[in-house]
């Protein structure tokens, strides 16, 4: 188990405990705690409704690949710390990272 602080849009902020043996992307995690993450394209890096900031833990993270960077770049509040959570495989990497949901609701 892994342990990652999800900040919601509105400033809240919860600890959510996430199982690394389960092949899942962090968008598929973040619906499935509820959090409102439209995630249109299915996870194929196409839409950038399940953007996050990674405050916390950003240099672990393994880097973007084009279709990610492509995307990020269509993004006008796209920061340095952007990625798209549909693009980040929940493994060890992602032990103890900060992330604060941005992401379009429409
Ligand atoms: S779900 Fe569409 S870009 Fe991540």
């Amino acid at each position: 188990m892994i342990n990652i602080t999800v900040i919601d849009r509105d400033d809240s902020s919860a600890v959510i405990e996430v199982p690394t043996d389960i092949n899942l992307n962090l968008m598929e995690v973040l619906k499935a705690y509820e959090y409102d993450v439209l995630a249109t394209c299915g996870g194929l890096a196409l839409c950038a409704t399940c953007h996050v900031q990674v405050l916390e833990g950003f240099d672990k993270l393994p880097e973007a690949q084009d279709a990610e960077l492509d995307m990020l770049d269509t993004l006008p509040d796209a920061a340095s710390d952007s990625r798209l959570a549909c693009q980040l495989k929940v493994n060890e990497n992602l032990a103890d990272i900060t992330i604060k949901i941005r992401g379009a609701l429409q």
